[in-house]
């Protein structure tokens, strides 16, 4: 089940949905003694994670995840671990942290990763919170239109073949599947900008083609908000959207 709420910029989507966060992790701590927590990388969210500083996160009782990484070493410019470290993981001192690690080769990378997921969490690794983001192409983690991944349906992390001008080129990606972020107990969008609107409206009301809009694959989740800016919502027609 999915819901929209519209926000009139980034900065106001970012604390609506800290604030959320917020008693998700707390509720998951309360209810298991853990909340697993996987980020979302790209440009986006850092302003959730500057706001998330302020807030009374149950920080002693997370375990931080990603998402996806790029095949860099974690101090490399683009590297989604790094922003974190800047945004979070250093001024908070958090240690409880899995990073994907980019610089090693791909495969090995992904499987340890995956390892690592079964080994903490288990078998299914259900997350309790996926933070997610949206590409201009309909790509959510590094679940990029037409890329290997996408049909990964037996594993949990995957090296991901990707080829495309929103990730630099032809590049190899760390990405959760589908499987793994259609698991987690909640699943939460950020997408702000013009940039991201006919995306949007295409995976939120297009027909089904999540070959071409990845974010379709994880639309069985059981708990999905989608934190969207006005900018990028501007071509919903047919999606009841919470205004706030
Ligand atoms: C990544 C992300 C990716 C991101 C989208 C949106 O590693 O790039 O995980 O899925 O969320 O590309 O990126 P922006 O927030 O920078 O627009």
């Amino acid at each position: 089940m999915a819901s929209v709420h519209t926000y009139p910029d980034l900065e106001a989507l970012s604390q609506a949905a800290a604030e959320e966060l917020v008693t998700l992790a707390r509720a998951a701590a309360a209810e298991r003694g853990t909340c697993h927590l996987a980020l979302s990388g790209g440009s986006t969210p850092r302003t959730l994670f500057r706001i998330l500083r302020t807030l009374p996160m149950p920080w002693p009782d997370v375990e931080l995840w990603w998402g996806d990484e790029r095949t860099v070493p974690p101090d490399h410019r683009d590297s989604n671990y790094r922003m974190a470290a800047e945004e979070l993981i250093e001024p908070l001192g958090l240690t409880r942290v899995h990073r994907m690690r980019g610089e090693e080769i791909p495969d090995a990378a992904a499987a340890a990763y995956e390892h690592e997921l079964v080994m903490t969490i288990g078998d299914p690794p259900v997350l309790d919170v996926a933070l997610q983001g949206l590409g201009a192409d309909g790509h959510t983690a590094s679940l990029f239109p037409g890329s290997p991944a996408l049909t990964a349906t037996e594993r949990w992390v995957v090296a991901n073949q990707v080829d495309s001008p929103l990730a630099g080129g032809k590049t190899m990606r760390l990405t959760l599947t589908a499987r793994a972020l259609t698991a987690a107990r909640h699943v939460r969008f950020l997408v702000a900008g013009a940039d991201k609107a006919h995306a949007l409206a295409a995976v939120l009301e297009g027909p089904r083609d999540s070959e071409r809009y990845p974010a379709q694959l994880v639309a069985g989740a059981r708990d999905i908000v989608w934190y969207v800016d006005a900018a990028a919502a501007a071509q919903l027609r047919t999606t009841e959207v919470v205004r706030t």
